[in-house]
């Protein structure tokens, strides 16, 4: 027999199926009233599941509206264009998730009739779609009896059983993940994932305390019997992010904007971005830089520093606005300024910089 890596306190994996009938009565009385639960047909619960990763549910909501009023059908979003879609998820972050969402659609329609897999396996074989999602779609558009275990689901379970195990090793995810899917129940799978989903977000919160009172499976709960509810789940202490400095130009000229693409690897990979470069650089510098790429400034004017946090990197910016002589330099695509408010998509991490632009495209353009 397989070693287990958990050392399991009071509730051994067998009791956890107490945990079973008690939260889905909780959940028949208070889940929230969320429009992907509304009609939980496969398209719409992938494209909320994938909206929902790494965002909160409030940010989500409007969104996910505006997505489906869209392209109210999976045919609908494979036709469409991928600047029209990176528009609809501007705002949204974590950019691959749609570009995978739109190569995905393309898939489906080519291998599956235009209808999402009802296999898990069919499920997690689709561009961005991982064992998470495959399990939340899995079991919550086709009842199949599959985990769907993150974070929220880790800290109830840990917290239940009271294993103090690294849940950022993946031994112990794996273990705790096959815990979960012994007690999944036949005839509500998809109830319960999203039961597990409700009561890591109302109830057994990471931040501040858990509300253990309100909490349907609390009388099982080992971590709150010994009232260390915070003490779960344990986890080793998190790398620091790695800090980035790069200076920012916006350069103008003619009424547009140089813009260029990222590359189609790596940290927001393929977008629009500002022309930036490594490093705090001085106005003199920048000066030297613009000369290299065969541009010269009519004026020249720093802007205030910004910062953008991603999940493993922090962006520290110095920006510049420029204004250049006729439409120099070929280094950049120089796109109208309402092109690219109205079309097309600039990282959240340029924001600052975007209303800066759009402070001088609308007051003191004409003056230059
Ligand atoms: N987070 C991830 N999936 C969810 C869902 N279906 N409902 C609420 N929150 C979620």
């Amino acid at each position: 027999m397989k070693k287990s890596t958990i050392k399991y306190k009071e509730t051994p994996p067998h009791q956890l199926s107490e945990i079973v009938i008690p939260l889905l009565q909780w959940y028949d009385c208070h889940a929230r009233i969320l429009p992907w639960r509304e009609n939980p047909e496969p398209y719409a619960v992938w494209i909320s599941e994938i909206m929902l990763q790494q965002t909160r549910v409030e940010a989500v909501k409007p969104y996910f509206d505006r997505f489906m009023k869209e392209f109210p059908t999976l045919s609908s979003l494979s036709n469409a264009s991928e600047d029209d879609v990176l528009k609809l998820w501007e705002g949204l972050g974590y950019y691959s998730r749609i570009r995978n969402i739109h190569k995905a659609a393309k898939i489906i329609i080519d291998l599956h009739g235009g209808q999402l897999p009802a296999s898990y396996e069919a499920l997690r074989s689709l561009p961005g779609i991982g064992e998470y999602t495959a399990g939340a779609i899995g079991s919550i558009a086709f009842q199949l009896p599959v985990p769907c275990v993150d974070g929220n689901v880790l800290r109830i379970i840990t917290r239940i059983t009271a294993v103090n195990s690294d849940i950022t090793s993946s031994a112990v995810k794996r273990e705790l993940t096959e815990c979960i899917s012994k007690i999944i129940p036949k005839d509500r799978p998809g109830d319960f994932n999203q039961a597990m989903m409700e009561l890591g977000a109302t109830i057994c919160l990471p931040n501040g305390l858990p509300k253990c009172e309100a909490c349907p499976v609390s009388p099982l709960c080992e971590a709150y019997r010994q009232g260390r509810m915070m003490d779960f789940p344990a986890k080793k202490p998190k790398q620091p992010r790695k800090i980035e400095e790069k200076t920012v130009l916006i350069l103008l000229s003619e009424n547009k904007v140089a813009l260029r693409k990222r590359p189609e690897k790596g940290l927001l990979a393929g977008l629009w971005e500002f022309p930036n470069f490594p490093g705090n650089l001085s106005e003199q510098e920048v000066r030297c830089m613009l000369s290299g790429l065969e541009l010269s400034p009519v004026s020249l004017r720093s802007l205030k520093k910004a910062k953008h946090i991603f999940t493993h990197i922090e962006w520290k910016m110095t920006g510049y606005l420029i204004f250049v002589k006729a439409l120099e330099g070929k280094a950049f695509r120089w796109i109208d300024a309402e092109v690219l408010q109205s079309q097309l998509t600039l990282p959240s991490a340029f924001k600052p910089y975007y209303q800066a632009m759009l402070c001088v495209t609308r007051n003191d353009w004409r003056e230059k």
